[in-house]
């Protein structure tokens, strides 16, 4: 046999194996799959929402996780309790200001980890409603933004440190307290309050678009917390409602090769962004949310002055859309219920940007092209969008795209046209386009120049 023969016949076993090899997804699985990316499809086209972290420890202002911090047992905690009063507070100008910036949906922290509700829980007195002449937060809250037309989702913490059925575990404030590992745990009547609260927010509050679970460790995982009973009563009384994954502890540290969980509709990395589109191990596409804090802290922060600046938060969000994720942006309301204006300031700068350009991140996700060291790229149909973040020298090259298959080029806040052609001198190969922009090397518009191209169909 020719050498070439048998080179033929070598590659083509090998690529059968290949074939071979490449899993399928069972049918169980596909199925899930299916379900979550239709539940999720109005939230992958929003693509930018805020995060409210609110709560008692808004008075100490050393951010939500004072109590297991500083060792507080629940007797000194409680004069934060007693003190909060947040008589400032106005849903509907913090819907105001999620909706200025291009935000699409918020989720607020309806319980954290201090236990501390802020919904009128009829399960507990341990509750703002008690010290607010009745008032329930978390309705006002859901009642604003739904009339600003945002989505409305609600974070619940699963540890709780204040329940006396909750063990000290984990970062529990008590977990170097041997005396108080000693104390009986009922788990069975931990699980009753948590899942009766988690019941009360889902029957009696109107259509919830999110819930946001916090968080799994250890063996506090999953059927620990009774997940699966839990997600079949929530989805009783919302079948739509997209939920985190945070249900059951985070496996694996690849950004790849994901499988998607049987709970939870989403991915939630926390102040990371990854480095490419999330996809399972079979390559589909996963659904993803970062969140990211505006200055360092969740939960109301005194002397956190570490703000992002907005050119930082716009690209942020370019970057998440540009490999199909979304971004959930914290902000964290002082003791008397204002957010910070800091966050405001932020946020409306933001919103600047947006109101020009948000075409190109609503609906958008990753363009099949290698990124571009001037900034990035993100896609919607056949729309590609050029984001320009980078100082550049010369024109833009736009690797991957043909000038035969461009029907128009232009700047997104204008509308105005921009001329392009195929590379002169050298790197004439095909598919090396560069865009005319002029002489600068900086982009000539804060915070991301958005050039439209509108491909051939
Ligand atoms: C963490 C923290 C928590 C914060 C959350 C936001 O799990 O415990 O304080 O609410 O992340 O993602």
């Amino acid at each position: 046999m020719k050498k070439s023969t048998i080179l033929f016949f070598m590659l083509l076993t090998l690529s059968f194996s290949q074939i071979v090899a490449q899993e399928e997804p069972s049918k169980e699985y596909a199925d899930n799959y299916k379900k979550v990316m239709e539940r999720t499809q109005w939230w992958r086209e929003a693509r930018f929402g805020m995060f409210i972290h609110f709560g008692a420890y808004a008075v100490p202002a050393r951010g939500e996780w004072v109590k297991s911090n500083e060792r507080l047992t629940t007797e000194t905690y409680q004069k934060y309790v007693d003190e909060f009063n947040p008589k400032d507070f106005d849903a509907k100008a913090w819907a105001k200001t999620a909706k200025v910036a291009g935000m699409k949906y918020a989720v607020l922290t309806a319980k954290h980890h201090d236990g501390f509700c802020m919904f009128d829980s009829k399960l507990t007195d341990y509750k703002l409603s008690k010290n607010f002449g009745g008032r329930d937060l978390v309705r006002e809250f859901l009642d604003a933004f739904r009339a600003e037309g945002l989505k409305v989702g609600l974070y619940y913490s699963l540890i709780d440190w204040h329940h006396p059925d909750y063990p000290n575990v984990g970062n529990h404030p008590q977990r170097d307290y041997k005396e108080y590992g000693k104390r009986t745990f009922n788990w069975d009547n931990y699980l009753k309050y948590m899942h009766g609260q988690v019941e009360e927010l889902v029957k009696n509050y109107g259509k919830i678009d999110i819930m946001w679970f916090d968080y799994s460790f250890d063996d506090y995982s999953g059927e620990k917390w009774g997940a699966t009973e839990l997600v079949s009563m929530i989805r009783k009384y919302q079948p739509d409602i997209i939920l985190d994954n945070r249900l059951s502890a985070y496996e694996g540290t690849s950004s790849r090769q994901r499988m998607l969980k049987p709970i939870g509709d989403f991915e939630s990395p926390e102040q990371i962004i990854p480095d490419a589109p999330l996809i399972d191990k079979y390559n589909n596409t996963l659904p993803w949310e970062t969140c990211i804090t505006l200055n360092g802290s969740w939960g109301y922060t005194e002397q956190d002055h570490n703000w992002k600046s907005p050119e930082l938060i716009v690209q942020t969000l370019v970057n998440c859309v540009s490999k199909n994720g979304n971004l959930l942006l914290n902000v964290g309301p002082d003791a008397r219920g204002k957010i910070p204006q800091e966050s405001v300031d932020i946020l409306s700068e933001v919103g600047k940007w947006m109101g020009l350009n948000s075409e190109s991140v609503y609906g958008c996700g990753a363009a099949n092209l290698p990124k571009p060291d001037w900034g990035r790229y993100t896609q919607k149909g056949n729309k590609i969008y050029a984001h320009w973040m980078n100082p550049n020298m010369g024109q833009l090259n736009t690797k991957g795209i043909e000038s035969d298959q461009v029907k128009n080029m232009y700047l997104l806040k204008s509308g105005g046209e921009l001329l392009y052609q195929k590379a002169r001198w050298l790197n004439s190969e095909p598919g090396n386009l560069f865009i005319t922009v002029g002489s600068s090397p900086q982009k000539p518009f804060e915070y991301d120049t958005v050039i439209g191209i509108e491909m051939k169909k």
